[in-house]
């Protein structure tokens, strides 16, 4: 009934990802080749995640051809100096001669962040990364990065109670893509009321109708995570139905600002 796949230039990404935070270890390695065999072909993982092993395995044990999937990886700021050195090492774990997008993992100063740009372009061009992006930064933080390097995404919080409306307008005026990270709320989705009403009518979940007003949005694709074998096909199986525009205004309207990743520390995005 629609795409379950974004299109920005030349590259194309699969609109619901695998997030992987918070899983390491041999079930890791399950996990992620039990979402690749149901189809994922869209992994997120991290350097500070310390799982790019597992996900090379997965991917490997799966005998999936490489170019299907979908690989993003991020370094976190501790390492922008040493940027090269640390995605050479991310290869080596993934066992793969370049992810598909490489993001910096959080903004730091602005001449840190300077450093990371300019590396991250270095990265592209030694075909480390076919894009590269951000994740967490503010708009003016991208204007910034942009300059230096031609970013493709930024990965933030997203999910109907926390808006990002004007990163959102902003991203797609230039053309990148907004890659929406938390997408359940941390698992609160699944038990709202009006989702959930809105999901009997559709013979979904709650947690479904939440992932598909977020990808029936331009230039936005999801990273659930989870370890159950039946969450991993119910967030994947939302290509087969269409949120109404009433149904979608509604859902904008659960929004409370609500962010769920360090709220202390977070930066301003407005
Ligand atoms: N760039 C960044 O700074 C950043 C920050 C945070 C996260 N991320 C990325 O975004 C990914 C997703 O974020 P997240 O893991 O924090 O949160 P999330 O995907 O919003 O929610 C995950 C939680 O929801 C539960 N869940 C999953 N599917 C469900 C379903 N169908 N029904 C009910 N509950 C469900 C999971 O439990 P079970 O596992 O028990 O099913 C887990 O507790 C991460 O894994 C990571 O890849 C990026």
């Amino acid at each position: 009934m629609s795409s379950d796949t974004l299109t920005i230039g030349n590259t194309t990404i699969p609109k619901v990802g695998l997030g992987t935070y918070k899983l390491t270890g041999p079930d890791a390695v399950k996990s992620i080749e039990d979402a690749l065999q149901m189809g994922y072909r869209h992994i997120d993982t991290a350097q500070i995640y310390g799982n790019e092993e597992e996900v090379g395995k997965a991917i490997k044990n799966s005998g999936i051809s490489r170019d299907e999937i979908f690989i993003t990886t991020k370094v976190w700021p501790a390492d922008f100096k040493g940027l090269i050195p640390a995605v050479e090492q991310s290869l080596k774990k993934l066992q793969m001669d370049r992810v598909d997008l490489l993001l910096l993992h959080w903004p730091s100063d602005d001449e840190a962040n300077k450093t990371g740009a300019e590396l991250l372009y270095e990265a592209m061009r030694n075909g480390y990364a076919k894009n590269v992006g951000v994740s967490n930064f503010n708009i003016e933080q991208i204007e910034k990065a942009r300059q230096i390097a031609p970013i493709i995404c930024n990965q933030v919080e997203y999910h109907p109670y926390l808006s990002q409306k004007k990163m959102l307008f902003y991203l797609k005026e230039y053309d990148m893509f907004l890659t929406a990270y938390r997408p359940l709320a941390m698992g609160q989705v699944a038990k709202d009321e009006m989702l959930l009403d809105i999901a009997a009518k559709h013979k979904k979940t709650a947690g479904q109708i939440a992932l598909r007003w977020m990808v029936q949005q331009p230039n936005v694709v999801v990273i659930p995570k989870t370890t159950h074998h039946e969450r991993l096909i119910e967030n994947l199986n939302i290509f087969d139905f269409e949120i109404s525009e009433e149904e979608m205004a509604a859902i904008f309207a659960l929004n409370k600002n609500e962010r769920l990743t360090n709220p202390a520390t977070a930066p301003k995005w407005d």
